[in-house]
This record gives structure tokens, C-alpha cells and sequence, in this order.
């Protein structure tokens, strides 16, 4: 069986558990800095959810952990301090608008759809370990989606489009930075058996996607 080949395959195992220790700091710091936006969310709708959110991506970290334990790779940090506090700083500094398109598109849409395509390739333990995560995320999206949608709805349209057309820079900016932390994404993806062209491919398409019918639901 393929997947029985994989996971003793030493680069595949490797590799996996840097991806999976990256996506559990990743919803680490989700959790930190939703859980500090509650605060001044808008409204009781976003707080509730925020809170969910909150909830969710704990739990997620949790698992992923007790999954990492068992894989019985190296846990020791992708992301060394500096990385984590620039991270905490960057969502800190936002206004409402920002926080929602970093947030929900950037991270939470676009994220998780790169994980997504490692699932395919994964060993039935890591594939089983994302189960969960993955499925609340779609609702983390949704939730976002939907907020960024009303607060646009909000502004007057000149402004609204304007601030679409900055969308593909706040997020071509947010995707420099990663690369520029010295961090071999494209290498990690390889050794999992991921095309990391096609990955790239898929998950600008869900970006073009996104902005697609943010701006046709502006038009409408
Ligand atoms: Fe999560
Ligand atoms: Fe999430």
C-alpha cells in the first residue's frame, strides 16, 4: 500500500512532521490572536463565533500534539520567537477591515487550503489528525467571508472596490513574508509528494476565487 511505503520513508516523515508542527504553531497563534480581537470585535455575532473560534483552534492544537507524539518526529519549533512575535504583532496591528482579510482569506482560506493538498498524500494517522481541523476551518472561512462581505456592503462602493483592488497586495505581501523566513516550504512539500507548483496553482485559484465573488457580490 502506498501510504504504508510513505510513512517509512524517513524524508516523508521528516518533512510531514515540519508541516504539521508549523500548522499547529500556526493555529497557536490563530487562537492567541482571535482570542485578543474579541475584544473589540465589532459585534455579539462576531464575538460568539470569535469565541467558537477560540475553542476550535485550541482543540486543534491539542490533537495535532498528541498526533505529533505519536509520529515520533521532531517537535521543536518552525517558527523560532522573532517569527512568532512578528506574527502576534502584525494581526495586532490592524484595523477591523485588515484583521478580516489577513485573518480569514490569508490565513484561514488560503492556508488551509495548502493543507488541504497535502491530505491526498498523507499517512492515515496524519490524514485522520487533520479530520477535525480542517473541517472547523471551512467554518472559520465562512465566518470570515461573511464579515469582510458586510463590512465592504458598508462602505460606499468607490471606496469598497478600492479596497478590493488593495486585497491581492495586503496578501502578495503576507506571502513574501513567509517566504522570506528562510523557511524551505517548497522543499517540505516535495518530500511529502506534493507538486508544489500545483499547489501554488490551486491555492492562487481559490485566492482568485475569493476576490471574484467578493467583488461580484459588490456589483450586485
Ligand atoms: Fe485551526
Ligand atoms: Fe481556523
Amino acid at each position: 500500500m502506498k501510504q504504508t511505503q510513505a510513512i517509512k520513508d524517513e524524508d516523508y516523515k521528516v518533512a510531514m512532521g515540519r508541516l504539521l508542527v508549523m500548522y499547529t504553531q500556526v493555529d497557536y497563534l490563530i487562537m492567541r490572536v482571535v482570542a485578543e480581537r474579541i475584544a473589540d470585535a465589532p459585534d455579539d455575532d462576531s464575538r460568539l463565533f470569535m469565541a467558537k473560534q477560540v475553542g476550535d483552534e485550541s482543540n486543534h492544537v491539542r490533537i495535532q500534539q498528541q498526533w505529533l507524539e505519536k509520529f515520533g518526529t521532531d517537535t521543536s519549533p518552525v517558527f523560532n520567537e522573532l517569527q512568532q512575535h512578528m506574527f502576534l504583532a502584525h494581526f495586532r496591528s490592524l484595523n477591523w477591515l485588515d484583521f478580516l482579510t489577513d485573518m480569514y482569506v490569508c490565513v484561514e482560506a488560503l492556508g488551509s487550503e495548502a493543507v488541504e493538498q497535502v491530505v491526498p498524500m498523507a499517512d492515515p494517522g496524519t490524514r485522520d489528525s487533520l479530520k477535525t481541523p480542517l473541517q472547523d476551518e471551512l467554518d472559520h472561512v465562512a465566518f470570515g467571508l461573511n464579515r469582510l462581505q458586510a463590512e465592504l456592503a458598508k462602505l460606499p462602493v468607490e471606496e469598497s472596490r478600492a479596497y478590493l483592488e488593495t486585497v491581492e497586495a495586503r496578501l502578495d505581501f503576507l506571502d513574501d513574508t513567509l517566504h522570506g523566513l528562510g523557511i524551505d516550504v517548497p522543499a517540505m512539500f516535495a518530500a511529502v509528494g506534493a507538486d508544489y507548483q500545483k499547489v501554488v496553482t490551486t491555492v492562487m485559484h481559490r485566492r482568485q476565487q475569493i476576490i471574484d465573488s467578493l467583488a461580484l457580490q459588490l456589483a450586485a
